[in-house]
C-alpha cells in the first residue's frame, strides 16, 4: 500500500479535466491505498479572492468531490487550511528554495504574463507550498493532470535536498501518477490545449454545467471546414473535440467519426450532437449529487471535521519529526 496525496486549488466549479486528470484516478486509489485528498485553500490566495467567494469555493469543491464518488471514509478527505502543519513544513522548505529555479518554473512565468499587476511571493513559492503538501504526508504517489508534472519535479528536488541537508532519507521521492497510462491534459473548447477555469468564457465544461449549457458550449466549440484529403492530420482544435470524445464517448464512437474524419465525409454538426449527448449522460448524475449534498450542511461539516482531524494526526507525526532532524530542541 503507498501513501497517495492529491489537491485541487479551489478556484471555482470543477471542470472535466479536473474531473478526468485527477478525480477519476483518487476514486479508483481510495479504496487500495492510503490516500490524502484535499481542497488547496491556500493556494487560491495567490488571487486575492473575498472572504465570501474564498468560503463558497471551499465549499463547492468539498461538494464536488463527494459527488464524484469521493468516499470519506476510505480516503482523508480535507481543507488544506484546517493543516496548519503545512505552513511550518512550508516555511521550513522555503529556505532551501531557490529564487532562481522558481523564477524558471512554467506556472510562474505563465502567471506573471497573465497577472502582471499581482506578482505576489505566494505566486513565486506557490511549489513549496505544494511540495509541503505532498511530503508532509510522506507520499509517494500524486494523481494529477499532465500541467503539474514540473511541480512534482520540484516537489522532488525539495525532498532531496532536505534529504541531502540532513543526511536522512526521511522524505520518499513524490512521483506524479495516472492510473492507467500517462499523465493526460483535457482541451479547451476553444481550440486551447488546455481546458481551464480561468481560460476564455466556453472553453470549459463544468461538472454542474446544466444539460442546455453543455450543448451550447459543445455546439459553439472551434471547427475547421473540414478535410479534403483522405487520413489528413487533424488541426489543434479538431484533435481536442477527438480528445474529448476519448474520455467521455463509447469507443466505438470515437472509431466512426474517426472513420469518417479520415475518408472526409465526418459532418462536425453531428459529431459534436453526439459528443454533447455523452457529455451530458457523464455529467448529468454528478450534477444530481452536486445539487443534493451541497444543501446538507450537516453532513459537509461532518466529513470536514473527520478529515482535519486524520490529516492532522499525520501532519503533526511529519513536523515533530523533521523539527527533530533540524535540531530544534526545548530546554
Ligand atoms: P488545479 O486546481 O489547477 O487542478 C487540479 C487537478 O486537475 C488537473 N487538471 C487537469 N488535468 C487534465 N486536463 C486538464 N485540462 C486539467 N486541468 C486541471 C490538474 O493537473 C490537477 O491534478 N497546484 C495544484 C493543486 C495542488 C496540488 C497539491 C496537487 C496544490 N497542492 C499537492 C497535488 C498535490 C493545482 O493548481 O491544480
Amino acid at each position: 500500500m503507498e501513501t497517495v496525496v492529491s489537491g485541487i486549488r479551489s478556484t471555482g466549479n470543477l471542470h472535466l479535466g479536473n474531473y478526468f486528470g485527477a478525480i477519476r484516478n483518487f476514486i479508483k486509489m481510495q479504496y487500495e491505498h492510503n490516500c490524502y485528498f484535499f481542497i488547496a485553500d491556500y493556494h487560491s490566495l495567490t488571487t486575492h479572492p473575498t472572504p465570501k467567494d474564498l468560503h463558497n469555493n471551499v465549499k463547492q469543491v468539498m461538494v464536488e468531490y463527494l459527488a464524484a464518488g469521493l468516499d470519506p471514509e476510505a480516503a482523508t478527505l480535507y481543507i488544506q487550511s484546517d493543516v496548519s502543519q503545512v505552513c511550518e513544513l512550508y516555511l521550513l522548505l522555503n529556505m532551501n528554495a531557490y529564487k532562481g529555479e522558481l523564477e524558471r518554473c512554467t506556472s510562474f512565468k505563465e502567471k506573471v504574463h497573465k497577472q502582471p499587476d499581482n506578482i505576489n511571493a505566494g505566486l513565486l513559492t506557490y511549489p513549496v507550498l505544494m511540495a509541503a503538501d505532498i511530503i508532509i504526508h510522506k507520499a509517494t504517489k500524486v494523481p494529477v493532470g499532465k500541467d503539474q508534472e514540473q511541480h512534482l519535479e520540484m516537489a522532488r528536488t525539495f525532498a532531496n535536498r532536505f534529504n541531502r541537508l540532513y543526511k536522512t532519507n526521511y522524505f520518499p521521492q513524490p512521483y506524479a501518477f495516472n492510473f492507467s497510462e500517462d499523465l493526460i491534459k483535457i482541451p479547451g473548447l476553444d481550440g486551447s490545449t488546455k481546458m481551464g477555469k480561468s481560460e476564455n468564457e466556453g472553453n470549459a465544461i463544468f461538472l454542474a454545467d446544466d444539460p442546455k449549457i453543455i450543448k451550447k458550449k459543445i455546439m459553439r466549440a472551434v471547427t475547421d471546414s473540414g478535410p479534403t484529403k483522405h487520413n489528413q492530420e487533424k488541426p489543434q482544435e479538431i484533435e481536442n473535440l477527438f480528445n474529448l470524445m476519448k474520455v467521455v464517448s463509447e469507443n466505438e464512437t470515437y472509431n466512426y467519426f474517426n472513420e469518417a474524419y479520415n475518408n472526409c465525409s465526418i459532418r462536425y454538426g453531428d459529431m459534436k450532437k453526439q459528443l454533447a449527448e455523452d457529455v451530458i449522460m457523464f455529467t448529468a448524475p454528478l450534477r444530481e449529487k452536486i445539487l443534493e449534498i451541497s444543501n446538507d450542511n450537516e453532513y459537509l461539516r461532518k466529513v470536514a471535521a473527520m478529515g482535519k482531524e486524520k490529516a492532522m494526526e499525520n501532519a503533526s507525526k511529519t513536523i515533530k519529526e523533521v523539527r527533530k532532524i533540524i535540531g530544534f530542541k526545548s530546554f
